[in-house]
């Protein structure tokens, strides 16, 4: 969504501000702005487009103040135009905000009848003007702003500074993550610990309803209620050196070039090497024999990740398994008995439609186990039992490393419950263990292809429209392909199951456009490989992925195959899912994209 950040402290803030902005703008990056309280003066500075752009600006412009507030934008009401940049600003005050104000209309309707003069097409405008108005009425600024929060309907995180206050900073949280950082003689306000990086590993993070009151020595915390609450302070994983590209162009490179390592990491996590069995680090919250139902919730690339993990729950525990994207779920009053577990998969924890997911398994009282990269999450947090992935942090937009590490997790889930209910022997725990172990070296072995898949990728980035194709496992990965695709690269691309083709899809098949098939050799490959006849009976170019033999014995003539490691066909997603992810990327630097950051993207969509 947006990233905002806030320092109060005794040597000028706007360098830093900018420096913590760059940190937040895989959140959003429409436009960005700071304003900073110089000799109790209010001051903004504001761009639109990339943070680049406020830099530039801040170079010919600077500002001066030692307490101040900054703001990366995914737009949510208003065009990303500078003047609906925040920070938004009144006589009195200025604020920042991730999140949305769901009542503004009225706010705005009722403030315009008492004089309030609005600016901007944005939501958090109102915010600026509500609280002046308490000011207006006499309130203190701390007491302007416990007056104004409960009026405030939606998911927010917020950061205010006052005119003519050198000493007072303000948070609020209320849906959106928030924390507070811990400094010498200086504080700060983050939306996530990544953003404290450079300043502080020592931090607190906000609990729903919370604000916060922070001075140059330090913070008080108030809940809902205004009462005074004391909230823990812990060390953040989160370090400077990550957010860094190394030696590669783009971070989504260097995140699929991570993924042997941190999916190595991952399984390290849950698995026994030595005794070839699963060792979850933590106490399933729920008792495995006795469940009837698993309920699987997730969006967009978590969302396929937990679709793979439904044929590997269903096949190795021998439960059934519903699925459906958050923003479905979360309204579609599925009936759900306490015997049942709520599965959620979310890379950053804070997604509110998964986020909303989780909350209503939890009011039909039944457990609730996050799949989940950020530890200190509000779904890591809300959850009875959190499964860690190891990816670190990921910072490219499209998700690639965190999706393997997902399936990873899920892949000893579904070990793990099956042996608890019992329907799993030790031998077949070991064999698919041992295929587990296998994995990391076999996305060595698969990212060795990158200089083909270039060159695939090069012809690819002509198609205007793409089709993937997959069976089984393969099918979720067609699906996460084609998003990879559509998302960098703005070409529209579809993924289905390959025995669907027959029933419609089969009428897009022409010369013209590229047909992409996913296909290890596992038990429904022979299947594949009609599919994929009944495409070149029609003039379809296919690009395969695929081992040699299954290329070999496909005996088509492909447009290309990208010959992948023999395998145990198990676990092939976590592999196969690395030509995917290269396929996607390529494509989108030869069309010269901006990788990083697509158009209209964000990386963790906290409003729904
Ligand atoms: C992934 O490439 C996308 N950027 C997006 O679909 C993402 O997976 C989705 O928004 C879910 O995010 P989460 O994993 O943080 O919940």
């Amino acid at each position: 969504m947006c990233g905002i950040v806030g320092i109060i402290g005794r040597e000028p803030v706007a360098v830093r501000l900018v420096e913590a902005l760059k940190r937040l703008e895989y959140r959003g990056y429409d436009s960005a702005g700071i304003a900073t309280l110089a000799s109790g003066r209010l001051e903004r500075r504001r761009a639109e487009g990339k943070l680049r752009n406020l830099a530039a600006r801040l170079e010919t412009e600077p500002l001066a103040g030692v307490v101040g507030i900054g703001h990366t934008r995914w737009a949510t009401h208003g065009r990303p135009t500078e003047n609906n940049a925040h920070p938004h600003a009144s006589r009195r005050l200025a604020v920042v905000h991730n999140g949305i104000i769901e009542n503004f209309r009225e706010l705005r309707e009722e403030l315009t009848a008492k004089g309030h003069v609005f600016a901007t097409e944005t939501d958090t405008e109102v915010v600026a003007h509500l609280v002046t108005d308490e000011m207006d009425g006499g309130l203190a600024a701390e007491a302007a702003v416990a007056a104004a929060l409960p009026r405030l309907k939606g998911a927010f995180a917020l950061a205010f500074i006052f005119q003519g206050e050198n000493d007072l900073l303000i948070g609020a949280r209320q849906g959106a993550p928030l924390a507070v950082g811990y400094g010498e003689g200086e504080m700060f306000l983050g939306s996530d610990a990544l953003a404290l990086a450079p300043f502080t590993d020592s931090i607190t993070y906000l609990e729903d309803g919370d604000w916060a009151v922070l001075t140059r020595d330090g913070v008080s915390f108030r809940n809902a209620a205004g009462e005074t609450v004391s909230r823990a302070r812990q060390r953040s994983q989160a370090s400077a050196f990550l957010i860094d590209k190394g030696n590669h162009r783009h971070f989504m490179a260097k995140e699929i070039h991570e993924q042997p390592e941190v999916v190595g990491r991952t399984l390290a996590h849950y698995l026994d090497m030595s005794n070839g069995c699963v060792r979850l680090p933590f106490e399933l919250p729920f008792d495995a024999s006795k469940m009837t139902r698993v309920t699987l919730a997730a969006c967009g690339t978590a969302y396929y990740a937990g679709l793979i993990g439904k044929y590997w729950i269903e096949r190795y525990a021998r439960i059934p398994v519903e699925i459906d994207v958050a923003s479905e779920y979360r309204y579609r009053e599925a009936p759900l008995d306490s015997s049942g577990v709520m599965i959620v998969v979310s890379q950053s924890g804070e997604t509110a439609d998964t986020l909303a997911c989780l909350r209503y398994a939890k009011q039909q009282g039944q457990k609730v186990l996050s799949v989940v990269n950020v530890a200190t999450s509000t779904i890591a947090r809300e959850s009875d039992a959190a499964a860690l992935t190891l990816a670190g942090p990921e910072i490219g937009v499209a998700s690639t490393k965190a999706f393997t590490c997902q399936l990873s997790v899920l892949a000893c889930l579904a070990i793990a419950i099956g042996r608890a209910r019992g329907v799993l022997t030790p031998e077949r725990e070991r064999e698919l263990v041992s295929d587990l172990i296998a994995v990391p070296g076999l996305m060595a072995e698969a990212t060795k292809r990158e200089p083909q898949i270039e060159q695939v990728a090069a012809a690819l980035s002509k198609a205007s429209d793409v089709l993937y194709l997959g069976r089984g496992t393969s099918f979720p990965l067609a699906l996460e392909g084609a998003l990879k695709l559509k998302e960098i690269s703005y070409i529209h691309a579809e993924g289905y199951a390959a025995g669907e083709l027959k029933h419609g899809p089969i009428a897009l098949i022409d010369e013209e456009m590229p047909v992409i098939v996913i296909a290890p050799y596992d038990s429904v490959y022979e299947k594949t490989v009609s599919n994929m006849q009944e495409v070149a009976a029609r003039g379809g170019r296919i690009i395969l992925i695929a081992d040699r033999r299954a290329a070999n014995e496909a005996a088509i003539d492909f447009q290309a195959v990208v010959a992948m490691p023999d395998m145990a066909p198990d676990f092939a997603p976590i592999v196969y899912a690395v030509p995917a992810q290269m396929l996607a990327y390529h494509t989108a630097v030869a069309m010269g994209k901006d990788v990083d950051q697509p158009r209209n993207l964000a990386k963790s969509v906290t409003v729904e």
